[in-house]
């Protein structure tokens, strides 16, 4: 394990080969150690600071005047975003207040307690329909037949996406989020992004002719902050909420299997009190922590805990790290569906970008759970769980099971 005696100046904590094994976690309870504020001047991503303490994360986050999420300077993610692609996405999640708040307002109205309730009807019956039909017996891979399903099915209700183009979501989310696609097959990557802008661009029309509905399309269409925007900015919204909705919640799904077959003993604990089961919601997005990190970049020179920021500085935030900080979450390295205060976890972000989309996920994963429990299906992992290298997400392509 060269990462522990390594000198902490060579390091790079954003290789992104680390995040597939578990090596990641090691590294952070040693940079949380050793230097929670870590500089790494020679990055696969370029220089930039890791910030891996609980309190640390939370202090910065609190402060977009100086640490901004703006798409300019570089966006959200260690990987900057491509100064030709920031013209035809910009999103909400990249933009600093006063504009960011403006347009969070249009989107929180599809995230109330009243809309949760409407959706937690459909998402129940394809939920039911979805494990109701799943081979006993066979190997199967959890991905593809549940995670990759459940979720793509609800962002086209939420969308209302026309029902048998949906799959088109899939195919536009992973060529968003692909490493590998990015690097070798960029033409592919960008005709899928333009197919993606255009659909949308189609249904943007269509719904404006039509009657305000409850969809997120329709109400970004009518809303008077998203009605005058532009389409760049319809783009990076429609971008964001795809890879938000999808891929997040997607991955959590995936995890849980693999959590549960590590204990089964929380496997017993939840069916023998169901009411566990939103406790263990949280305790999986905790785990699993589907966004490893978000980035900020600092608008001016900053001290921090002793160190220099110079304007400009890339800072990345180390969810991964904090959710397995021992003072904030003893025994942090395992998956406890009971544990007190798991709902402190940093997976949704902190702050005044704190996820939109947060009961929408849980409420998946919530009703999934149900579902599965009230059916008694028990899910045995029967291989390795297949992680794709990934210095932002924590994406799982593979999950191979059986039903016991
Ligand atoms: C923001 C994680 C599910 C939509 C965020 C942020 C995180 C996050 C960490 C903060 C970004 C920042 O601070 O820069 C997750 C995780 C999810 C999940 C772990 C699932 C387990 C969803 C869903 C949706 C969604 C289901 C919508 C369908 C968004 C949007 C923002 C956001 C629109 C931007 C909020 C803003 O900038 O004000 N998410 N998310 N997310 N998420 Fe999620």
């Amino acid at each position: 394990m060269t990462d522990l005696i390594e000198p902490l100046d060579q390091i790079d904590p954003s290789l992104p080969e680390r995040f597939v094994d578990g090596r990641a976690n090691a590294l952070f309870e040693r940079l949380r150690n050793e230097a929670p504020v870590h500089y790494c001047a020679n990055g696969r991503f370029g220089p930039f600071w890791s910030i891996s303490q609980y309190e640390d994360i939370v202090e910065i986050e609190a402060l977009p005047k100086i640490y901004s999420s703006e798409a300019k300077y570089g966006g959200v993610s260690i990987i900057d975003v491509d100064p030709a692609q920031a013209t035809y996405l910009e999103s909400f999640i990249m933009m600093d207040p006063p504009n960011h708040s403006q347009k969070r307002r249009t989107i929180a109205p599809a995230f109330t307690p009243s809309e949760m309730a409407r959706l937690g009807t459909s998402i129940r019956e394809r939920t039911a329909t979805c494990l109701d039909g799943l081979p006993k017996g066979e190997d199967f891979d959890w991905v593809q037949s549940v995670s990759i399903n459940l979720t793509i099915d609800m962002l086209a209700i939420l969308f209302d996406f026309p029902w048998d183009e949906r799959h088109k979501l899939r195919i536009w989310s992973d060529a968003i989020t692909s490493l590998e696609m990015m690097k070798n097959r960029p033409e592919e990557r960008a005709a899928n992004l333009f197919e993606m802008a255009s659909r949308f661009h189609e249904l943007w029309q269509e719904r404006s002719k039509g009657e305000p509905g409850p969809d997120l399309l329709s109400m970004m269409v009518h809303a008077t902050d998203f009605g005058e925007m532009g389409a760049a900015e319809f783009m990076g919204n429609m971008a964001t909420l795809v890879v938000g909705g999808n891929d997040t919640t997607r991955n959590s799904m995936s995890g849980m299997i693999e959590a549960f077959n590590l204990w089964p003993d929380q496997w017993e604990k939840i069916c023998a009190q169901p009411e566990l089961i939103p406790n263990a919601v949280s305790e999986i997005i905790r785990w699993q922590c589907p966004a490893l990190h978000m980035r900020r970049t600092a608008l001016e020179d900053v001290e921090f805990r002793g160190h220099q920021i110079r304007k400009g500085d890339k800072v990345v935030l180390w969810y991964i790290s904090a959710n397995r900080q021992e003072s904030v979450f003893p025994d942090g390295h395992r998956f406890l569906v009971d544990r007190p205060n798991v709902r402190r976890h940093l997976s949704f972000g902190f702050g005044i970008h704190r996820c939109v989309g947060a009961r929408l996920a849980e409420l998946q994963l919530q009703i999934l759970l149900e579902e599965m429990v009230k059916r008694e299906i028990h899910v045995i992992q029967t291989g390795p769980v297949e992680r794709e290298p990934h210095p932002f997400l924590a994406i799982i392509n593979s999950v191979p099971v059986k039903l016991g």
